[in-house]
């Protein structure tokens, strides 16, 4: 298909003369100055616009000006006469993408025009492979068709465009934030803000100031008034990450802007009114410090009109081969390495391995094999050390009889509780939803 040249020149013989000559080689049109130029550029057809740069109406530099704020703008080669190279200079920095002085040498014009397409055909290639990645790993794609994944995602197209109050409960690295992320990008206020903040990142007077602002003077420090992020998330979505950490004043804010859908900020007198949609994350167990009174019922119920429990990656075991491949190539196409597959025995192990960590634990250590890999295909000792001694059989199940491997299984599952809490037997409890006792004696009986 014959490329697209524009030539703007305000004298009629130069435009006519050089549009008549590249008619061989392209399909010319030609306009008197800047204006018609862009009416025609507006036709999305042009692929080069070769133009003077001195004219009267709207010169070469205003039309570039002009050409560049479009969201595909063709190239641009300046024409200049002897004493205006500086000014062609000029129109290079304002992204012209060459420049031709008069008289025109015709076979390097021609050279030029060449360049410039071929140019043009890279950045066109390099946008669309750009919008395939972000559309292949953008932040709402989930991975995972388990039963259990399904019914997440059908539940998720059926309230995600509405205003209800989400609550995302699940263990680390399970994808909560991810799934907050889907809710909003899928909903109708996706073109609104998505404000985020994680609740245990504050201490209790900042926290109050950051979700609600604060009036200058507020406090020691408060040297201008601030939006808080109840107000920045105005018409979109707020998302409150580890809400089991907020803590009783904040709570009680929290809870009258559920019920009055007003606020006010620190120090502020003047009563303030948002729509937003509220989602919250936890890997606590709200219900749990309900009862015992470190978390409001009354505020609790109200976060959780639609509950999502994100599930541990080894609940979901069928999905890991998927989430592999995914990861794979993921991490071979953004460290350019060329990885080729796994072998069997390192699948096998990817596949049994518990995961505490769940998929972020995943991730990175399929990245770690990734950019560490020294042949294509990698294999059982491409998988970090620490993660290979942990699931190694041990001498007190030698043979893999079924009762060996759900052994081997407890003990690792025991032991990468332990890590992942760093030794703190409560949590760890908790965690593997054992008692503490029964948890105490496997430690013993597992010598850990
Ligand atoms: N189903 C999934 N498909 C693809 N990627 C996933 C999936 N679940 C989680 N991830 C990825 O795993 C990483 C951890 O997920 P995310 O941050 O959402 O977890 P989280 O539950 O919020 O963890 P934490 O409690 O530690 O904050 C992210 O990079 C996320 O994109
Ligand atoms: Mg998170």
């Amino acid at each position: 298909m014959l490329k697209h040249i524009l030539i703007v020149d305000d004298d009629k013989l130069s435009r006519e003369t050089l549009a008549r000559f590249l008619a061989e080689h392209y399909q010319c049109q030609t306009a008197a100055d800047g204006r018609e130029a862009l009416q025609i550029v507006e036709g999305g057809e042009i692929d080069i616009i070769l133009a003077d740069l001195m004219m009267p109406g709207m010169n070469g530099l205003k039309m570039l000006e002009e050409t560049g704020k479009m969201a595909e703008p063709p190239m641009v080669v300046m024409i200049t006469g002897h004493g205006t190279v500086e000014s062609a200079v000029a129109a290079m920095k304002m992204g012209a993408y060459d420049y031709v002085t008069k008289p025109v040498n015709l076979d390097r014009l021609l050279l030029l025009l060449e360049k410039a397409l071929e140019t043009r055909r890279l950045r066109q290639e390099n946008i669309l492979l750009r919008n395939k990645l972000h559309e292949r790993y953008s932040p709402t794609r989930m991975i995972g068709d388990s039963p259990i994944m399904q019914k997440i995602v059908g539940q998720l197209a059926r309230i995600a465009d509405t205003s209800t109050t989400v609550l995302i409960e699940g263990e680390s690295g399970t994808g909560k934030e991810l799934i907050a992320n889907y809710i909003h990008f899928n909903s109708s206020r996706a073109s609104g803000p998505f404000i985020k903040i994680n609740c245990a990142a504050f201490v209790d007077n900042l926290l109050e100031s950051e979700l609600f602002g604060h009036e200058r003077g507020a406090f020691t420090g408060a040297v201008t008034a601030k939006k808080g992020r109840f107000e920045l998330a105005d018409g979109g979505t707020l998302f409150l990450d580890e809400i089991g950490d907020l803590p009783a004043t904040a709570q009680a804010s929290l809870l009258r802007f559920l019920q009055e859908k007003t606020f006010e900020r620190v120090g502020g007198t003047k009563t303030l009114k948002v729509d937003i949609r509220l989602l919250s994350a936890t890997n606590q167990n709200l219900e749990e410090m309900v009862t015992k009174g470190g978390f409001r019922e009354d505020l609790f119920y109200r976060l959780c009109v639609v509950r999502i429990k994100t599930p541990a990656l080894r609940q979901r075991q069928e999905d890991i081969p998927l989430l592999v491949d995914h990861f794979l190539n993921h991490y071979s196409e953004i460290h350019n390495r060329p990885i080729t597959g796994l072998n069997r025995t390192a699948r096998d192990f990817l596949e049994c391995h518990p995961w505490p960590g769940n998929v972020r634990e995943l991730m990175s250590c399929l990245e770690c094999m990734v950019v560490s890999a020294v042949r294509p295909q990698l294999a059982l000792e491409d998988i970090p050390e620490h993660l290979r001694r942990l699931s190694a059989p041990s001498e007190d199940c030698p043979s893999e009889t079924s009762d060996g491997i759900l052994a081997r299984n407890e003990k690792q599952l025991i032991a990468a509780a332990l890590q992942q809490t760093r030794m703190n037997k409560v949590a760890a409890a908790k965690m593997l939803g054992i008692g503490l006792r029964t948890l105490y004696r496997k430690i013993d009986k597992w010598g850990l």
